[in-house]
């Protein structure tokens, strides 16, 4: 079976180094909020080029702690995308505000064109996704920020070290919120989550809210993973890219997949590898029947969910019109080329050609 993520190949690569990060944090008697977690924000920060970071429990309450750092509260609107994980609608709601979304551009992404028709006297702040790895249109959107006085926190759950014009994302804005999630570019056997800034009153914000109720911390048995798996996120996300490469060389020929766009100027970390697929129900169908496990990212947009029914009979055209279609193929870096070529010669025989 080529499994969608393959944690214990991971590990079994891995195994020296997460053995010894664990065995270090056993001897040292110490298990919350101790060095492991310090030496892991300043490395973070250091890889990202940020001034600072602060570690979490988890993506959610990253975004969470950020959007009550900056002050969003009840009455508030918050500008994002319908087209990601819930958690990012969920942290908006959690501090009391209400998220307003944009249609999503031909990236999958909050659509920059779409932001300002959006922008109320309410509005507080703008939350793009760099969904799939790949940056949003995050300078526009940082413009379009400044220009209106709104804060901009970037959820970068899914964009640990992807770039825009050679910048890290996650620093752009007020706040980059980061997930630690197993499944992420840069996981941690458990949850785990980051936020960064390069403002100090900001990050001395965190703190006091950590310290003031908000219970939500990076443990130091993850962070002293993290640290030793932070040394291989950029050649990790090398394989990743070099798949992507391989599925545009084997796919690019098939009128009935329309293969994931890159805009100019990024890195790409293919968080995800996300095609458009006639027929993607069947397709998904028949690649399990050939032992590949394939996903949809995500099969309900946010505000057709049934926890948000106030949002329900919203509609987004281009959102709309690409949700059936969507389908994430295997794409994690302990993946060979055979098992690309595999997965991409069961598409073409699915297909007919
Ligand atoms: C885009 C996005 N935002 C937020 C989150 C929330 O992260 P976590 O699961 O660590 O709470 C995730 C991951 O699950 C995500 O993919």
């Amino acid at each position: 079976m080529i499994l969608f993520n393959d944690f214990k190949k991971e590990y079994l690569n891995l195994k020296i180094v997460i053995d010894s990060a664990i065995k270090e944090v056993l001897e040292s008697g110490q298990y919350i909020l101790g060095e492991k977690v310090e030496r892991f924000e300043k490395e973070f920060a250091d890889y990202l080029g940020a001034k600072y970071c602060f570690g979490v429990g988890s993506g959610l309450e990253a975004l969470e702690i950020a959007l009550m750092a900056l002050g969003v509260k009840r009455g508030d609107e918050v500008i994002t995308t319908a087209h990601s994980a819930v958690a990012t609608a969920l942290a908006i709601k959690a501090v009391g505000a209400k998220p307003v979304f944009v249609d999503i551009d031909e990236y999958y992404h909050l659509d920059s064109d779409k932001i300002e028709e959006k922008i109320t006297p309410q509005t507080k702040a703008i939350l793009p996704v760099h969904l799939y790895g790949q940056p949003s249109a995050i300078k526009k959107i940082k413009e379009i920020a400044q220009k209106h006085h709104l804060y901009l926190v970037e959820d970068s759950a899914q964009g640990h070290g992807a770039k825009y014009d050679g910048q890290k994302v996650g620093t752009f804005g007020e706040f980059g919120c980061f997930s630690f999630y197993p499944t992420k570019n840069l996981g941690a056997l458990g949850d785990g989550g980051a936020i960064v800034t390069n403002r100090e009153d900001l990050y001395e914000k965190c703190k006091m809210i950590r310290n003031y109720g908000f219970n939500s911390r990076l443990d130091e048995i993850q962070a002293s993973i993290l640290s030793s798996k932070l040394k291989y996120l950029d050649q990790f996300n090398q394989k990743r890219n070099k798949h992507a490469e391989l599925y545009f060389k084997l796919l690019k020929n098939l009128k009935e997949i329309k293969l994931p766009k890159t805009r100019e100027n990024v890195d790409h970390i293919y968080h995800l590898f996300v095609i458009e697929a006639e027929k993607r129900d069947e397709l998904m169908e028949f690649l399990k029947e050939s032992e590949i496990a394939t996903l949809v990212h995500y099969p309900t947009p946010i505000h057709r969910q049934d926890y948000f029914p106030e949002f329900n009979n919203l509609k987004f055209p281009v959102l709309d019109s690409k949700i059936d279609n969507i389908l994430s193929l295997p794409i994690h870096p302990f993946l060979s080329n055979e098992d690309i070529i595999y997965i991409s010669q069961k598409i073409i025989e699915f297909y007919g050609n």
